[in-house]
């Protein structure tokens, strides 16, 4: 493996994602998780370390999941890198959300708040409040698009013909069994399994395979549990493992949706995020 390590330091990707540098092997992709850090859709920053936690922790949760469904990854040549099975990837995301928060114009509690109460595939109840309990884990799709995701239901998805039915619900199970099981794993550890974003793509053989990642915290929200329902009492916001301090600070001193060119992130926020994910990943995958 590590000529394979070396031939791939010597070459450009194949493809460049907001995090990932991709390199096309064939019939195998080779992922390396870089330190780079995306919000608004665009990097902000260098978070060190980054990288290696979100392969070694989706590593450990594809492990965890392997009998809810086959993934993509085969081998891991070192900790940055997943060589995994190229597939052709389902154009959503699948959002699955145990509780009701976010505050971006596709969030669960930004369309809640704004009077919002049947989302398609679901309805909720009047008088819940941020960042509560949802009785039961919901799925809420969007579209996987370069000019900001999208919101859509499972009919809809069926109805615009973007997968087969059967397809559909098979992915809306699975997703809820990954889920549950993340959110089992994370409870025994201390943590909340907030809400969660998987990809799916098929294999050579029209197989259902989970692919990206899973339960990282660049794709899934996670809050302390020993302090959520105090807080939530209060109405104090959750002990978050979250982006959203980096995201305000940069919505407080510029326009990242239309400056060209960004400020620089205080050092002191850049190591706070970095210890952040060195925690949860200490905590949970240990
Ligand atoms: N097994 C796989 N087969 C094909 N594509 C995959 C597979 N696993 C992940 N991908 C794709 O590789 C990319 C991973 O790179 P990265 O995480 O940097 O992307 P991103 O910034 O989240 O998304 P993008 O830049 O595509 O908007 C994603 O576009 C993902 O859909
Ligand atoms: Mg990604």
């Amino acid at each position: 493996m590590s000529t394979l390590l070396t031939e791939l330091s010597n070459k450009n990707p194949d493809t460049k994602g907001k995090v990932r540098d991709i390199y096309d092997l064939g019939e195998k992709l080779a992922l390396v998780a870089s330190d780079r850090h995306s919000s608004f859709d665009r990097i902000i920053a260098e978070v060190p370390g980054k990288g290696k936690i979100l392969n070694l922790m989706s590593k450990f949760w594809f492990e965890k999941t392997k009998d809810i469904i086959q993934n993509h990854a085969l081998e891991y040549p070192d900790e940055r890198t997943m060589i995994a099975k190229k597939c052709k990837v389902i154009p959503i995301e699948i959002i699955v959300r145990g509780y009701i928060t976010g505050v971006t114009s596709t969030s669960l509690w930004t369309n809640y708040k704004n009077g919002q109460r049947d989302f398609g595939d679901f309805k909720l109840e009047e008088e819940i409040k941020k960042n509560q309990k949802l009785p039961e884990p919901v799925v809420t799709p969007t579209t996987k698009s370069n000019t900001g995701d999208e919101n859509i239901s499972f009919s809809e998805i069926i109805s615009r013909n973007i997968i087969e039915e059967s397809l559909a619900n098979k992915i809306r199970e699975t997703a809820l069994k990954l889920f549950k099981r993340g959110q089992e794993i994370s409870e025994s550890k201390g943590w909340i399994l907030v809400d969660t974003k998987y990809e799916f793509g098929l294999d050579e053989n029209n197989q259902l395979t989970l692919i990206d990642e899973i339960h990282t915290p660049d794709s899934s929200r996670f809050w302390r549990l020993s302090s959520y329902q105090e807080k939530f009492n209060k109405s104090e916001e959750p002990e978050a493992f979250d982006k959203e301090f980096l995201r305000l600070w940069f919505k407080e001193n510029c326009n990242p949706y239309s400056d060209e060119l960004l400020p620089e992130a205080p050092e002191e926020l850049v190591k706070k995020l970095a210890e952040k994910y060195q925690e949860i990943y200490q905590s949970i995958c240990n």
